[in-house]
């Protein structure tokens, strides 16, 4: 898997999803009661770790633990972590979401950017709340419908690249049927993804197709960014990212 060109294209882009540190903090105003005297923090398909320093400064006394499959976007954050003086209180751990290496109940908060599709919302929701402590939060933002009835371009492409993806309604259903509370959820304004993603994979659009001109397999994924840009910009009103807070009752 580590050899998929995916990696290697996604390398190129400061975030490896769309999102911010506004809505990052936004998320985070979500959590009622976030640890005061220190805290544990997981943040799982962390990328370069954009929202993990986010986190960091959201929560001055946390401890984080950063993982990611991918070892160069680890060592992006790495860099992020000496420059920004953090050493004492985040550290990455490469790990599959699917298969952490951590003991149950050892997080106050666990938060998932962009990334749960990669098991399944539900599969997520549902493996990672043993991690969590008593009284702690989750928060999961990823893709969701927000229309019942989605045009037939948009869910032709999306039916291709992810069969999964739900109607936003049913991943509330989701994480109230395996156990949380739904502390709050909002959808990022189509103009974050722009600002934050589409924006600069656009403006890398050149610059990919040139590197990765003997990569066939790098040209389709390239080829598929492009179309996810012009569906986007087409039906973004469809579909989009929804930000869930859920807390495991004590
Ligand atoms: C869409 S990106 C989101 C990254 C980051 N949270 C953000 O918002 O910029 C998904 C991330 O999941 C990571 N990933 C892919 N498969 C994974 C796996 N099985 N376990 C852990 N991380 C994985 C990728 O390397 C990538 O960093």
């Amino acid at each position: 898997m580590e050899n998929n060109p995916i990696f290697k294209i996604f390398e190129s882009f400061p975030r490896q999803g769309p999102g911010d540190d506004e809505h990052t903090e936004k998320a985070f105003s979500l959590i009622a009661e976030p640890p005061k005297g220190g805290g544990e923090i997981l943040d799982v398909g962390c990328g370069k770790g954009v929202q993990t320093m986010a986190l960091a400064r959201l929560c001055p006394s946390c401890r984080i633990i950063a993982t990611d499959i991918h070892q160069p976007f680890l060592d992006a954050v790495d860099e992020k972590i000496a420059a920004g003086g953090y050493s004492g209180r985040i550290k990455t751990v490469r790990a599959s979401m699917d298969d952490l290496p951590f003991k149950e109940e050892s997080f106050d908060i666990i938060w998932a950017e962009g990334c749960s599709f990669i098991m399944g919302f539900e599969n997520a929701v549902r493996y990672w709340k043993k991690f969590l402590k008593p009284g702690g939060y989750m928060m999961i933002s990823d893709l969701f419908w927000f229309t019942e009835n989605p045009s037939a371009e948009a869910w032709e492409f999306f039916a291709e690249i992810d069969p999964t993806i739900m109607i936003e309604e049913k991943g509330f259903e989701i994480i109230r049927n395996a156990g949380f509370e739904l502390a709050g959820s909002f959808r990022l304004p189509p103009r974050v993804w722009v600002e934050s993603y589409y924006g600069i994979v656009k403006g890398e659009l050149g610059n990919l197709l040139e590197k990765f001109k003997d990569n066939e397999g790098a040209l389709m994924i390239i080829e598929g960014l492009e179309k996810q840009i012009e569906i986007f910009e087409k039906y973004h009103e469809e579909y989009g990212y929804t930000y869930t807070v859920m807390r495991k009752p004590l």
